[in-house]
């Protein structure tokens, strides 16, 4: 059996684990230790790997179902291709500073967690290195969990229990108009989530909002956003929070239940190429736990009386 060790990303949060090489089969016997560690810190890096897109998706696989956003838009017979998050098009050219792509990458650089605007939100993001940039391009987390536990009483109080709409439109209308009018970030209906996850292994709760959070319940869009910012912003200060900066080789796993992320700018003119795979959360992962019933219209299950039913 391989020897593996750990050492703390940050102090609150996150490991580096070397002596293992994710690409050997002689390492699925580890496999539950490494989940282990996922359920434990949050986040895992894993330096100096070697993995294609298969081994990239046996990897995903022991963390639950391949999330595959695109099967609807694919041509009979095109198979499934793991994602790129990248700024290189299929030419070998880079896309420019304002093009809509760029826009789009430029949104990945607003604090989320992925997927919470799909109808199955995503449990992991496993990201791995391909391309790097000479400065910037670092991927950031922040640790709801350790954030919620060190939040002040009253501004926890605010969000307990409420659920929060999301949908991907949100996050693109941020960057540009334009972008958020994409059929791309139209597909899906509103998703509506309990505001905290609990894990269901450890029982550690975490804050569960992300940049496509729309409305939080019994509060109008106005102070839905001005609560949702407040506690992006306290999750989000520098103890919570590690930084990535990209070696080719890197991968770099985190538990979207309990850490949001975003994108740093780099020199456009510079390739940055990631693959990213997210797996898709399950029951065993506290899915139905955050489930809340969709209201037709977003708004809070309670609503506050209307002139009508008071009247009626
Ligand atoms: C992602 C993402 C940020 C980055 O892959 O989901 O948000 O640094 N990436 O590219
Ligand atoms: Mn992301």
């Amino acid at each position: 059996m391989q020897a593996f060790h750990t050492r703390p990303l940050t102090p609150r949060f996150g490991v580096e684990v070397s002596g293992l090489d994710l690409g050997d089969p002689a390492t699925d016997a580890l496999f539950p230790h490494i989940r282990a560690l996922f359920e434990e810190h949050s986040a895992l890096l894993f330096r100096n790997q070697t993995l294609d897109d298969t081994r990239h998706m046996a990897l995903a696989q022991r963390f639950g179902p391949i999330e595959d956003r695109n099967a609807d838009e694919r041509k009979p017979g095109e198979g499934f291709t793991v994602p790129r998050v990248s700024n290189v098009r299929e030419d070998g050219s880079v896309t420019q500073a304002m093009d809509l792509h760029t826009l789009h990458l430029q949104a990945n650089m607003l604090w989320h967690a992925d997927s919470t605007f799909l109808p199955v939100p995503a449990l992991t993001n496993i990201l791995i290195a391909r391309v790097v940039t000479t400065e910037g391009g670092a991927t950031e987390l922040a640790s709801t969990r350790a954030a919620w536990a060190e939040m002040p009483e009253a501004l926890r109080a605010r969000i307990r229990g409420r659920g929060i709409t999301h949908h991907y439109a949100q996050s693109r209308a941020r960057i540009s108009p334009e972008l958020a009018q994409l059929p791309m970030f139209n597909k899906w209906p509103e998703t509506r989530w309990n505001s905290v996850w609990t894990n269901p292994v450890n029982g550690r709760e975490a804050l569960y909002i992300a940049s496509h959070a729309r409305q939080v319940d019994g509060l109008d869009a106005e102070d839905s956003r001005a609560l949702l910012d407040e506690l992006s912003d306290f999750c989000t200060q520098p103890r919570f929070v590690y930084a990535h900066r990209w070696q080719v080789g890197d991968v770099l796993i985190w538990d979207q239940r309990a850490v949001m992320h975003r994108g740093t700018p780099w020199p456009y003119d510079q390739p940055r190429t990631l693959s990213s795979l997210c797996t898709s959360a399950t029951p065993a992962d506290g899915l139905d736990s955050i489930r809340m019933p969709a209201t037709p219209d977003g708004q809070s299950q309670q609503p506050e009386k209307t002139d009508m039913e008071v009247s009626s």
